[in-house]
């Protein structure tokens, strides 16, 4: 039996440093952002709202990225593990402050540096091609402190200096990169994402377009080094409906989707700014600090494939009676969609709006595919052997890789990899929880950081080896 999955396509599993390493001021390790976000439900609003220090703080606070599920030390065995998977990817981000512990040091802390070569030649070892995010919601914290975050122009210089440098160090092993994870959530001003608070949106934009140059001047370093080498964007994509046929909501929704699913890419993919974003930035009163040259660079260095997460699809009406029963938990401040259900974190499931997310970016931009991020934040509950039975997460990404594979087979979508979000449990980025977990493989840790750390494989573990095994046939 085979499908429309190409042959070589990578399937594999997704994380970021900060998320599982630990080891968060080890080896010349300089704090992040990620350092300081206190960890509990509540810790979005306590991001958006901007009370909470810029120190570490423990008589107040937990911080369960500080020891994440302890990668740093325990990665050899962990990658063992994926390749039993049969993985042919792994996405892991390189935390910035780990090779420049400030953001702006003169010199890369080379045990960083050493660190992560270790990590690659080690996939490689496996055969596992490693996918590099340059930026996981981890700027240095000094960052923050000296210039207040993306707004400020400096960091793109910073930035490309990072770039540079780990670029000319691993270019001859990696050639898979993402520069920013999420970008689009910059839109809304996230922390974890632009590294300011108390930000205005002239601020957020000021912010995107910083990082935008940013990127592009990390693909003219990747290409010039080997133009081989595949630099992509990633943002998070939400497929958008409207509650119903009532033109207005087919037109909020649109308003929406454009400005969060297709603005960043449009900049990214496309090399400019679209005219929908210039007029609303001249609605809003924003004034973009653009320096000479840097449209030019925008357009010359588009990225070379687009990237993107996906967990839920969000529906809009601007119809107050609707507006009672808004969907818990979804980003986008949608209303509930009564044909689907969502996890216990109430993102809402929604398979089909994968492969629509599939058919509407590759109709508007042509350009090859990575599903970057997907995946069933739930609660596993082992028994007394730690046998974990989650045929929930099964069912969740077998519905949605059936789904991919009729993007590729019916729709004709040119999609090259699937790196499932959290392909081992770590530490949530919304929450700071163990407890909402996604792996194939479980750790036995709990959101006090209480637990053996050892690692068990999930049901999933075996369900998942045999997708590879047969390139996505059996599910
Ligand atoms: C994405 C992020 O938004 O979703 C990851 O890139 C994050 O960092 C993932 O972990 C899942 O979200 P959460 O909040 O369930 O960890």
């Amino acid at each position: 039996m085979s499908n429309g999955f190409k042959e070589g396509f990578l399937w594999g599993g997704a994380t970021a440093a900060n998320q599982l390493e630990g080891a968060y001021n080890i080896d010349g390790k300089g704090l992040t952002i990620a350092d300081i976000s206190p960890g509990g439900k509540q810790r979005m609003k306590l991001l958006a709202s901007g009370e909470f220090p810029l120190e570490i703080d423990h008589s107040k606070y937990i911080y369960p990225n500080h020891d994440g599920i302890d990668f740093y030390h325990l990665y050899k065995e962990d990658i063992a593990m994926f390749a039993e998977m049969g993985f042919k990817t792994f996405r892991m981000s390189i935390s910035w402050a780990r090779i420049f512990p400030n953001g702006n040091d003169a010199e890369p802390n080379e045990a960083g540096l050493a660190y992560y070569e270790n990590v690659i030649d080690e996939l490689l070892r496996h055969h596992i091609e490693p996918t590099i995010t340059m930026s996981h919601y981890e700027t240095p914290l000094n960052l923050v402190k000296e210039y207040g975050g993306w707004k400020n122009r400096k960091l793109i210089g910073l930035f490309e200096k990072y770039a540079q440098t780990i670029l000319e160090r691993f270019h001859t092993k990696v050639k898979y990169w993402m520069t920013f994870n999420e970008i689009n959530t910059g839109v809304f001003g996230s922390f974890f994402s632009t590294a300011m608070r108390g930000a205005t949106p002239q601020d957020n934009f000021q912010a995107l377009h910083n990082q935008f140059v940013a990127s592009s001047l990390a693909t003219k370093i990747a290409h010039e080094l080997n133009p081989e080498l595949q630099v992509g964007c990633m943002s998070i994509y939400a497929t958008m409906y409207a509650y119903d046929s009532d033109p207005k909501n087919i037109m909020a929704m649109e308003e929406k989707s454009r400005m969060f699913n297709y603005f960043c890419n449009d900049v990214q993919v496309r090399g400019e700014y679209p005219t929908y974003a210039l007029q609303f930035f001249k609605q809003q009163g924003i004034k973009l600090d653009i320096a000479e040259g840097e449209l030019d660079l925008l357009k010359a260095y588009t990225v070379d494939y687009l990237s993107f997460s996906y967990y839920m699809s969000a529906t809009v009406s601007v119809n107050p009676e609707h507006q009672g029963d808004t969907s818990q938990g979804n980003f986008f401040g949608g209303v509930k969609n009564p044909f689907l259900k969502a996890s216990e974190w109430g993102w809402e499931i929604d398979p089909v709006g994968l492969r629509l997310a599939l058919c509407n970016l590759y109709a508007r931009y042509g350009v090859p595919l990575y599903i970057s991020e997907n995946g069933l934040g739930a609660i596993d509950t082992p028994d007394a052997d730690f046998n974990i039975d989650d045929s929930y997460r099964i069912d969740y990404l077998r519905q949605h890789i059936a789904e991919m594979e009729k993007a590729v087979t019916i729709d004709g979508v040119d999609l090259f990899a699937y790196t499932p979000w959290g392909c081992i449990d770590l530490v949530s980025a919304s929450t700071g929880e163990m407890s909402k977990r996604y792996g194939f493989i479980y750790v036995d840790l709990d959101d006090e950081g209480h637990g053996t750390m050892n690692r068990y494989k999930k049901k999933s573990f075996d369900w998942y080896k045999q997708v590879i095994a047969t390139n996505g046939t059996n599910l």
